[in-house]
């Protein structure tokens, strides 16, 4: 399989040396460097599902082997499926540059991005980013800087090999392209506060005799769990005694989609996550189920 499914995956995947691309948007890139070295595994992380698809397709019908890809935001992606020191390159293509201050902690070079970057990267090992923009140059070194653990260089206009759609846009228009390499020399000589989550073995199936919620009530409602996780209910299907709530549930960060399902036993309602939905498996979601069928966290 190219796709990785990372909520069935054993987790970290058993890599070492892996060639990674951030945000790999049309896949030129990540698939020709996977070609030209058919040795190494090479894994790609993008938001963008068309991204997905296209290059799942276009892998598959080369036939290559040492390539996987993974719809995922990038800072996750590292977190859940890299073992630490397993990466030899990361690179980072022409990422966002959210330009304005308020977006700022957007960039894909925030200190905790970075941070989590450098833990999985092996020392001696590079984050490679090209970009036409100087203040994301110059934001990722303020960061780098910041949170130590790196080495680095910016070269203007350096040619390569594998122009992606974004390089060959800019060069078209006559811009600068930087690269910037941040070599990992050791460990962060500060520690950086990042997000967590942690998966569990099974999200449990309640059954309560007095749900906190009828599920009537819930659809277009946000809460606040006193956890501090926090759910949306959207749109709502009933049939057949059971409710399916379309839930939206941010844990520090990690945003889950999925469906929850109020299912009527006898006098009781059985709550839980919907059996179609395919869910990462986390201490947020057990603890949304508890608290719905009315048990306090
Ligand atoms: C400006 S495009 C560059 C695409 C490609 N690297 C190139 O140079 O042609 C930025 C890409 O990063 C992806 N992206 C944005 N945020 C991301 C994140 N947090 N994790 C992974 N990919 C992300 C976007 O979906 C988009 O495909």
């Amino acid at each position: 399989m190219i796709e990785i499914n990372y909520r069935r995956e054993k987790k970290p995947l058993p890599v070492r040396g892996a060639v990674v691309e951030i945000g790999f948007g049309n896949g030129d890139f990540l698939i020709r460097h996977a070609m030209e070295n058919p040795d190494r595994p090479h894994i790609g992380f993008e938001i963008s599902g068309i991204s997905i698809a296209k290059v799942v397709r276009k892998a598959r019908r080369m036939g290559l082997k040492n390539l996987r890809v993974a719809k995922i935001d990038a800072y996750w992606g590292f977190y859940l499926l890299l073992p630490d020191e397993s990466v030899e390159r990361a690179y980072m293509n022409f990422p966002d540059p959210w330009p304005k201050k308020r977006h700022a902690s957007r960039r894909l070079t925030n200190l905790e991005n970075l941070y989590i970057f450098h833990s999985r990267i092996k020392t001696g090992g590079s984050l490679i980013l090209k970009t036409d923009e100087r203040f994301f140059v110059d934001y990722t070194l303020e960061n780098a800087e910041e949170m130590g653990g790196w080495e680095w260089k910016v070269e203007e206009n350096a040619l390569s090999e594998i122009p992606t759609k974004y390089e060959r846009k800019w060069i078209e228009e006559g811009k600068t392209i930087y690269r910037l390499t941040l070599e990992k020399v050791g460990p962060p000589s500060k520690k950086i506060e990042i997000r967590h989550i942690k998966e569990v073995e099974e999200v449990p199936h309640m059954r309560t005799e007095k749900p906190r919620f009828h599920p009537e009530e819930l659809s277009g409602k946000v809460f606040r769990l006193p956890n501090g996780t926090v759910a949306k209910f959207f749109n709502m299907w009933r049939g057949n005694g059971e409710y399916l709530l379309e839930t939206l549930l941010v844990e520090n960060g990690y945003e889950h989609y999925f469906m929850t399902r109020f299912r009527k036993k006898d006098n009781d309602w059985v709550i839980g996550v919907s059996p179609f939905s395919e869910v990462l498996k986390t201490e947020g979601i057990r603890d949304l189920i508890l608290w719905l069928s009315g048990r306090d966290l």
